[in-house]
């Protein structure tokens, strides 16, 4: 018996050259099976080129696609047991709901019955919360709704693979996390993997269990969400994934102390030495935690409130802080009482544990 290899789709030194510009540089990337994956960064970075690559849109310049453990060389979209569902979806406008998702079916050889056609394509109807629209025009479905039909006709053939290249850009907030859990719920019910294309951080974070940050067509980082997060694996990284202070210091000889440009040290609480030398210092505004000031010196860092933005379920602040410049706080309002929430024009202290400072070098 031959065993079933582990990672539905692997990349091997995979470029994508178009001309002279480089959409993919020596990528190297496993999805395991069953697995959700997104691809995030910024815009340009070559997620679409990826995913494409994936799907047998684009053949690499240089390197290998396996599917399933197999080479994809030269093997057509329709060959591979993969699906994708484009950055702009396109639905056949003058099929209904139903024809537009059965359009796969019918395509299949050897044929199928009309009536095993017609019982999948409300099956996958089904699936996205679509059942009971199945002789709506396309033009009578809303932007989400549509959004869904495209969904059902990637999944009604069953694909190994699901390809979702920015699936729920064109949503609104509410709508769009109402679709994330039903895609997420849809992946589990299927046990298919999911490659998910986003520049939504918040998304990629939400709904995948890897997450694979990519700039300038290269992968920065393939970790859990929660590691991308609170690890970020260098500055760009601490940048694009949520929101990050950054600090210019200096890593004094040992490498047990930072040195802030207001003169102001900090331990680095790490046990791993640092490279003495020039750094940057990146801090999450929810590591911070705002005190109002009292005597008592000593390392730390105080400021001026000069903005305070109320986002519903938590307060961003904006303080000057003293020889340091502007830094970002955010404060939980469900932790924080009203009275311990500070004023623009108060004079505060920020505290935060030193195992929440990243350093990278400069
Ligand atoms: N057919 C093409 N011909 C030439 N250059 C291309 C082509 N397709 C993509 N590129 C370039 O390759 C790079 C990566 O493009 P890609 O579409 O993969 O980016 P992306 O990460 O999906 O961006 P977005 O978030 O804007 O969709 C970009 O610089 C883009 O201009
Ligand atoms: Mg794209």
């Amino acid at each position: 018996m031959i065993a079933a290899p582990a990672n539905d789709i692997e990349f091997r030194s995979v470029t994508k050259r178009y001309g002279s510009v480089t959409a993919v540089s020596d990528i190297n990337l496993a999805v395991p099976k069953g697995a959700f994956v997104a691809l995030l960064g910024p815009s340009g970075c070559g997620k679409t080129t990826c995913l494409r690559m994936i799907g047998g849109f684009e053949q690499p310049s240089e390197g290998t696609v396996l599917i399933d453990g197999r080479e994809m060389n030269g093997v057509p979209p329709y060959r591979r047991p993969v699906n994708m569902v484009f950055q702009h979806y396109a639905l056949f406008p003058h099929f209904d709901v139903e024809q537009n998702v059965a359009y796969g079916l019918k395509q299949a050889r050897p044929k199928l019955a009309a009536s095993e056609i017609s019982a999948r394509a409300r099956q996958a109807l089904e699936m996205v919360r679509l059942g009971g629209y199945e002789k709506r025009r396309i033009h009578e479905m809303s932007g989400g709704q549509q959004q869904r039909v495209a969904l059902a006709r990637a999944i009604v053939n069953k694909p190994s693979v699901l390809l979702l290249d920015e699936p729920l850009a064109a949503l609104d907030k509410k709508l769009r996390t109402a679709m994330q859990i039903e895609l997420q719920t849809l992946q589990r019910e299927l046990g298919i993997t999911f490659v998910l294309v986003t520049h939504d951080q918040e998304e990629a974070l939400s709904m995948s269990d890897m997450v694979c940050v990519m700039n300038a067509g290269r992968i920065v980082q393939m970790a859990k969400p929660q590691d991308v997060y609170d690890k970020p694996a260098d500055l760009f990284v601490a940048d694009f994934v949520g929101k990050t202070n950054r600090i210019a210091a200096t890593v004094e000889a040992g490498g047990a102390t930072l040195r802030l440009p207001n003169g102001t040290a900090l331990a680095t609480g790490s046990t791993i030495g640092l490279r003495p030398g020039a750094a940057t210092v990146a801090l999450r505004p929810e590591a911070i935690e705002l005190v109002r000031q009292t005597n008592g010196s000593g390392s730390q860092l105080i400021g001026t409130v000069t903005h305070r933005i109320f986002l519903g379920s938590t307060a961003e602040y904006q303080i000057n802080v003293d020889g340091l410049g502007d830094f970002l706080v955010t404060a939980d309002r469900r932790s924080v009482q009203e009275s311990d929430l500070v004023e623009p024009g108060e004079r505060v202290v920020l505290t935060f544990d030193p195992g929440k400072v990243h350093v990278f070098p400069a």
